[in-house]
């Protein structure tokens, strides 16, 4: 009997601008579109996880804020109802230490995720104060990241026994 995990995808400011904001770092896909490509990429991580012992059934719900008090109160509820986070705070990664916080404070893992390589454009982009608290981060690699970091949270979830 396949294991239910539950994942939440967050983004933060901005990215419900994504396809009409600056295409060439972030790309031409709309948020809606990503969130559309991870839900799709769900079957062949469940497929990749059951090639190494792990048979999950992997569920995803999507939220999106431009407010750091909003996605605060998003990542403190998560804790109740999912196994995971994948988080893309946007600019809030290089100065929220109150996000920092919210993500130490709740016991579910959660991978950072950016579209974009942040350690390869302007200084203020190269630090994350939100990382510290995360179990990973994946940059670089757009959508694809998000798949990435499920795939991290699965892994991590099942080998700790958290279900
Ligand atoms: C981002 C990188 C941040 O520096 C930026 O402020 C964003 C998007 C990314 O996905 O590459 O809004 O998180």
């Amino acid at each position: 009997m396949a294991k239910k995990i539950s994942i939440l995808v967050v983004n933060g400011p901005n990215l419900n601008l994504l396809g009409e904001r600056d295409p060439k770092v972030y790309g031409a896909h709309t948020l809606d579109d990503i969130n559309d490509y991870i839900k799709t990429s769900l079957r062949g991580i469940e497929l990749r996880a059951r090639e190494i012992g792990i048979d999950v059934s992997i569920s995803v719900a999507f939220y999106q804020s431009n407010h750091e008090g909003a996605l605060i109160d998003c990542i403190q509820e998560a804790r109740k109802s999912y196994d995971g986070i994948v988080f893309n705070p946007g600019a809030y990664t290089h100065y929220s230490y109150a996000l920092h916080d919210a993500v130490e404070a709740i016991p579910i893992p959660v991978v950072e995720v950016h579209l974009s390589d942040i350690s390869n454009r302007e200084d203020f982009r190269r630090t994350s104060v939100i990382a510290p608290a995360c179990m990973g981060q994946v940059k670089g690699l757009g959508r694809r990241g998000y798949v990435d970091a499920i795939e991290k949270l699965v892994v991590t979830i099942t080998e700790k026994g958290l279900r």
